[in-house]
């Protein structure tokens, strides 16, 4: 079992209106308020040696009939690159901690084979490994994200590993590279220093690795123009101990950027992970497609608490660094449901429906509010696994709902935060214990145009939203909706109820841009600002 049985959580629920609960709502948007920037890298994403996501998903090999470029799927190259996608984690995950990347370089018919034995307990023939990863990052025009081994690799291994992806001389690694095909050195900005290690990256406490994060860190060297962003991994959900340990051993300068001299920092940031997972147990989970009500909304009241865990790092991180230098980075998140009925359970394929478009909503809008100290997140994993993109079956693609929630969001990318302010409660559900607040949004600036992200969680109601917009004259909105007449729908190989159109129900007049939300819906209102 990879996570703790406390990530679940069994609250007995009743779906009765809240006490806020009501068909309209009430907000003020103050559009000349900017406040911290929205990275675009909280749009990034993962892909791990792990089912179908990277063999199947990215990778076809060279003798497929699928259109590859190299091995690599070009329809899902397309589909990612029209979400401009930032940034790509790999290869783990949990596998991370058990890839050793010469096993992956050099000609594709000598690699070594090694066994997954974190997923399915297959036989991984290497064949898609750092050169290809770095061929498919170039593909889509995103950074790489590389998450070394310190499970059960060395630090010599890490060290190497850099040296080759980076290094421009005559260094042995850069020659091996070299003669495996590869003359320019690539770019890799962000770097891993392993994977869940209080779990299946190496089942150890807080300070022994924070130790080793310190260690790895340290000879994880920059070359040439190349800087690394060493990301230490962290905690499980709301292990709040976790990062004060991380960052009671940061190094002597905080937020130093890069080691460039004994007693700078030896990680610039601290991750975590946090899943949407419900249900009785880790082996009952739900299904991703079958769901009631009640189900339903349990499952927002987890994703919403990502707001809570997220401030709870961010809390305990200003302790020690006021002026937010460090960074925190969310590098797996998503929902976990049990896997399609008939498939291997080690592969964590589940379909995905407007139930996770609106997961990852939300979790945007917490994204958004916390720009400051979050820097980057990535969803829990890019095709065919968990809380998917994208959906390959054969030579089809499938784009998931919550593809179209990273679509419709795109305008935010290295945008500026607006404030919106809800009046009064909100409307609202009472789930068991809980309170869940139905409404959701958040709104950004960015070249003279304003985007808002607005979700209505409520499954059964439409919800009158009325903003006032203060600060700017606004132009004409123009508004785009993603629904369906059920919350469970999906999309599938032959036929795709899940769809983005355009929103009409939306005006803006005398500063007051008003808006129907059809019943769990997500949509986006944009309009340009005038002085
Ligand atoms: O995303 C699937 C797994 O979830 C990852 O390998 C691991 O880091 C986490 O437990």
């Amino acid at each position: 079992m990879l996570i703790d049985d406390e990530r679940l959580n069994d609250t007995q629920t009743t779906t009765d209106p809240g006490p806020g609960t009501s068909r309209r709502v009430q907000a003020v948007l103050d559009a000349d308020l900017p406040g911290p920037r929205i990275s675009r890298h909280l749009y990034g994403h993962f892909a791990e040696h792990l089912g179908r996501c990277i063999y199947g998903g990215f990778w076809v090999g060279e003798d497929s009939d699928v259109p590859h470029e190299g091995g690599i799927r070009l329809d899902v190259v397309e589909a990612l690159r029209a979400l401009d996608i930032p940034n790509l984690r790999w290869p783990g995950g949990c596998f991370a901690d058990t890839y050793h990347w010469r096993d992956g370089v050099g000609p594709r018919d000598q690699r070594p084979a090694m066994v997954n034995s974190h997923w399915g307990d297959v036989v991984e023939d290497n064949a898609f490994g750092t050169h290809e990863f770095m061929a498919l990052c170039e593909l889509l025009g995103t950074d790489p994200y590389v998450s070394a081994n310190v499970g059960s690799g060395t630090v010599r291994e890490a060290a190497e590993w850099i040296e080759y992806l980076t290094r421009s001389d005559d260094s042995p690694m850069a020659r091996l590279r070299r003669e495996n095909g590869r003359d320019e050195p690539w770019k890799v900005p962000f770097w891993g220093l392993g994977n869940e290690p209080w779990g299946c990256g190496g089942g150890m406490s807080s300070g022994a690795y924070a130790e080793l994060a310190r260690q790895y860190g340290t000879y994880s060297l920059d070359h040439g123009d190349n800087h690394l962003y060493r990301i230490a991994a962290g905690a499980a959900d709301a292990d709040y101990r976790w990062t004060e340990v991380l960052m009671q051993n940061l190094g002597r300068y905080l937020g130093a950027g890069r080691v460039s001299g004994h007693g700078a920092n030896t990680y610039q940031a601290i991750s975590f992970h946090h899943y949407t997972i419900v249900g009785e147990n880790w082996d009952a989970k739900g299904s991703a497609t079958e769901f009631d009500a009640d189900e339903y909304y349990r499952t927002m009241v987890k994703a919403t608490e990502i707001e809570r865990i997220i401030a709870g790092h961010a809390n305990v991180m200003d302790a020690y660094d006021p002026d937010k230098r460090v960074g925190l980075v969310l590098d797996e998140w998503g929902t976990w449901f049990d896997v399609e009925p008939g498939t291997n359970p080690g592969f964590l394929f589940q379909q995905n429906t407007m139930r996770d478009a609106l997961v990852a909503s939300v979790h945007f809008d917490a994204f958004h509010r916390h720009a400051d100290r979050l820097v980057m997140a990535n969803i829990a994993q890019t095709v065919n696994v968990l809380q998917a993109m994208l959906l390959t079956d054969g030579d089809a693609l499938v784009l998931t709902p919550s593809y179209h929630v990273f679509a419709m969001n795109k305008g935010h990318h290295d945008a500026a935060s607006l404030p919106l302010t809800v009046r009064g409660n909100g409307p609202s559900r009472t789930v068991g214990q809980d309170e869940l607040p139905t409404f959701s949004a958040s709104a950004s600036t960015k070249d003279g145009q304003v985007l808002l992200s607005l979700t209505n969680l409520d499954a059964d109601e439409p919800l009158d939203v009325e903003i006032d917009v203060r600060g700017a004259a606004a132009g004409t909105p123009v508004g785009r909706l993603l629904t369906a007449p059920e919350i469970a729908a999906h999309n599938t190989a032959s036929a795709t109820p899940v769809q983005v159109r355009p929103l009409d129900d939306v005006s803006l007049t005398d500063g007051t841009l008003r808006v129907t939300l059809p019943a769990h819906s997500f949509a986006t209102v944009s309009f340009a600002t005038r002085d």
